[in-house]
């Protein structure tokens, strides 16, 4: 049974949306809410499992019995979570990640009274996930046995989530039909779990601890 199969076990979940800072007051974000990804923290605790939930510009209070890092930004996130699996067995990016920042910062707050509304100048952020893929591909620790991530998509989910768990070599990918009042801030979600070497694994739309309980049911069978 699940009860509490992930004892012993130490794994990384990262939650919420990361927040790109433009000057002091400014930033580029989403509208990631943490809920998922609280609730794969909450669900491992559960189970046994020592957790520790890097959590990304989440309003919500720290689960119990779980080790919580506050962070800001992607490159913040990356840091984290590069630490945090020294000596974990398994991760979940259950973070929206910014895919990009502001080149630079303004270190004071950019005046609407400027003669010109400059642009905003936008470089790429790391992939992490795709970079633990890496790392373990290479050899290169940190990284931990069993990688999963989360994708939202919002047509051709079975194609779009194949093409993704390709490109970032990990060994989930929870696969989130975005749109009809799902995933995005609400207790509820549903999803396709994709892997290389299985079926994919469809999890009826429910409450997102039902969700993160089938997550970890299929990390828990990729343990060494
Ligand atoms: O490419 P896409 O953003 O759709 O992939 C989503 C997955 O990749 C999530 O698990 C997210 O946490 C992770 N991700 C990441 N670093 C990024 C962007 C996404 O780890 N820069």
């Amino acid at each position: 049974g699940r009860s509490l199969d992930l004892t012993g076990r130490h794994v990384v979940v990262s939650a919420g949306g990361t927040r790109e800072a433009i000057d002091p007051v400014r930033f580029i974000g989403n509208r990631s809410s943490g809920l998922q990804g609280y609730a794969l923290a909450r669900t491992a605790a559960a189970r046994g499992a020592r957790v520790t939930l890097v959590a990304a510009n989440v309003a919500l209070p720290d689960p119990a019995g779980v080790a919580v890092v506050r962070v800001e930004s992607a490159l913040q996130l990356r840091d984290a979570v590069l630490e945090a699996v020294a000596d974990a067995d398994a991760v979940v990016m259950a973070a929206a990640v910014a895919d990009f920042r502001p080149a630079a910062r303004s270190d004071s707050k950019i005046k609407k009274t400027s003669a010109e509304p400059g642009a905003v100048h936008l470089v790429k952020n790391p992939d992490i996930l795709a970079e633990l893929g890496e790392r373990r591909r290479e050899g290169a620790a940190p990284y931990p046995a069993v990688i999963a991530g989360f994708a939202a998509e919002t047509d051709d989910v079975l194609a779009n989530g194949r093409a993704k768990l390709a490109r970032k070599g990990c060994d989930l990918l929870v696969v989130n039909q975005v749109g009809e009042n799902l995933a995005f801030g609400t207790p509820d979600n549903a999803a396709v779990v994709l892997s290389a070497d299985a079926e994919p694994v469809e999890i009826p739309r429910g409450p997102k601890e039902a969700l993160a309980d089938v997550v970890w049911d299929l990390v828990a069978a990729r343990l060494p």
